[in-house]
């Protein structure tokens, strides 16, 4: 006697009124969320709101993936099984003696891995090895090296006695020797005698050290002024630890940037075009009567000249950003500058 066999309607039914497809979910929404704080934060605070950030997509992201593998870790499914499966292992079906109409299909164990098992972890196993070879290389790039902290050079730019006081130098230099030419960087010195301790109040060597690297896009700004052989003076050049430093004497009115005509007075500040900020200045100190440069850092502006000089200043930042007021807030996270 021939199984009896579902009709089409209600084979079709059957198929149409079960649900096939997970429950739906809230942990990607969660995990989304996450993300957009951690990329507000960038912009607000990263230390704290993207912490807070980082903390959500995790948690929902491993609950997220926790749902999405639980077939393949052999958890029981909440869903009901699509019967079309069950049909291809061979459930519920008779097969045909062996001597009849060829050799019976082979039982599938339950714990076999059936081929919609193979292809899903297949996709999200390959899914994920793309997904990071793509992405994890960019975020590196992007985000590591505001978190690393860089090798601090310092620049020995010669002796005390080759910066007179009240005299301006425009002074060259490589930063890294090992790395030649491309660490090459010009500031414009001048030694402003002494100037008391803000901490012990004793008087200290006090130098103007001021970047040429333009306030808006990095341009090298030009001293507006005679300079060397106009003056009558020499070019003196320093055989330092750093290689050769070469300080010409300067008279400077002011600096001006020859890409968008930015403007800025002798203590850096700017008086027109479109820099956002002072020019960037070098920490120092004198070390065995020579002075050395130390890292650089950022100026919002400049009251005052030389000793009495009191100066705005701020973590290094980068061309074009400002340093105060609300503006500061649109710049995310910056890799360091130097
Ligand atoms: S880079 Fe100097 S004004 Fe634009």
């Amino acid at each position: 006697m021939e199984p009896e066999q579902p009709s089409p309607d209600t084979e079709q039914e059957s198929l149409h009124t079960e649900p096939h497809l997970p429950p739906p979910t809230l942990w990607p929404i969660g995990f989304a969320i996450g993300i957009v704080v951690v990329l507000v934060g960038l912009i607000i605070n990263p230390e704290l709101i993207s912490s807070i950030g980082g903390v959500i997509a995790i948690v929902f992201g491993f609950l997220w993936a926790r749902d999405a593998t639980a077939e393949l870790r052999g958890e029981p499914l909440v869903i009901e099984p699509e019967r079309r499966e069950t049909r291809e292992a061979g459930e519920g079906m008779t097969a045909p003696p062996a001597d009849q109409q060829g050799v019976a299909l082979p039982v599938v164990p339950d714990t076999a891995v059936t081929r919609s098992r193979f292809l899903e972890g297949a996709t999200l196993g390959l899914g994920g090895v793309i997904g990071g070879v793509i992405t994890v290389p960019v975020a590196g790039f992007a985000l590591l090296p505001s978190f690393l902290s860089q090798k601090q050079h310092k620049v020995d730019l010669g002796p005390l006695d080759a910066f007179p006081l009240g005299e301006w130098f425009v002074a060259t230099f490589t930063v890294d020797p090992a790395q030649g030419e491309v660490s090459r960087r010009t500031a414009f010195i001048r030694n402003n005698g002494t100037a008391p301790d803000p901490k012990t109040k004793k008087p200290v060597p006090s130098f103007t050290i001021i970047s040429n690297r333009c306030a808006h896009l990095g341009c090298p700004v030009q001293a507006n002024g005679p300079t060397g052989a106009i003056l009558g003076k020499k070019t003196v050049t320093e055989h330092t630890k750093n290689g050769k430093v070469k300080l010409d004497p300067v008279v400077p009115a002011g600096y001006g940037c020859p890409c968008h005509g930015g403007q800025y007075d002798v203590e850096g500040n700017r008086t027109a075009g479109p820099p956002v900020r002072a020019l960037d200045r070098y920490s120092f100190e004198i070390d065995n009567g020579r002075l050395i440069l130390l890292s650089t850092y950022s100026v919002s502006h400049v009251v005052g000249t030389g000793a009495d000089a009191k100066i705005y200043k701020y973590k290094q930042a980068g061309p074009g950003e400002h340093v105060d007021g609300p503006e500061q807030w649109l710049y995310p996270l910056q890799p360091p500058h130097h």
